[in-house]
């Protein structure tokens, strides 16, 4: 039987089924007593459950979920650049501006995405489409400069390109 050591409410019931299924599988990948091995599954799996981001009440019922401290799951939260902590737009584009994509012209990425979508880096479009994040190395170097909308990741950027990929999106 589970050990609730969470004082309150039971936030449980926010995993929706099908996340709690997936994140069933990523615990059985751990030993027994590892459970907490797959927080950072977890919390991407109720942050894609919850259109992008995460909420307090998400994070807490994760840690319930899991059987550790609420605490422990913020820093994880807090200290990747993939979680959300506030809403984010339908298409969240994030923008590597590290070594390699900075030499390979990110700068020129980045000005041309604020000038198209009238936002700067860490803002959200008035209609909620577009998020523009700024993203450490995202092990796609070789085709610098990139950037990361959704699970696809998109290289080589010029202007054009990205006029092509944007325009493509609903
Ligand atoms: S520096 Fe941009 S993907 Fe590695």
């Amino acid at each position: 039987m589970m050990l609730h050591r969470h004082r309150g409410e039971s936030k449980l019931h926010l995993i929706e089924e099908a996340s709690r299924q997936e994140i069933d599988r990523w615990i059985a990948k751990y030993p027994a007593d590892r459970r907490q091995a797959a927080v950072m599954a977890a919390l991407r799996i109720v942050q894609d459950q919850n259109g992008g981001w995460l909420t307090t009440d998400l994070m807490d019922a994760v840690a319930e979920y899991l059987e550790m401290p609420p605490i422990e799951v913020y820093e994880v939260a807090t200290f990747y650049s993939m979680y959300e902590l506030e809403p984010v737009g339908r298409h969240k584009i994030c923008v590597c501006t590290n070594i390699s994509c900075m030499l390979c012209g990110s700068e020129e990425v980045v000005a041309h995405l604020e000038k198209r979508l009238g936002i700067r880096l860490g803002e959200t479009t008035p209609d909620g489409r577009f998020t523009l994040k700024e993203v450490e190395c995202l092990g796609a170097c070789v085709e610098a400069p990139m950037f990361q909308i959704g699970n696809t990741y998109y290289g080589n950027l010029t202007p054009e390109r990205i006029d092509e990929i944007l325009d493509a999106l609903d």
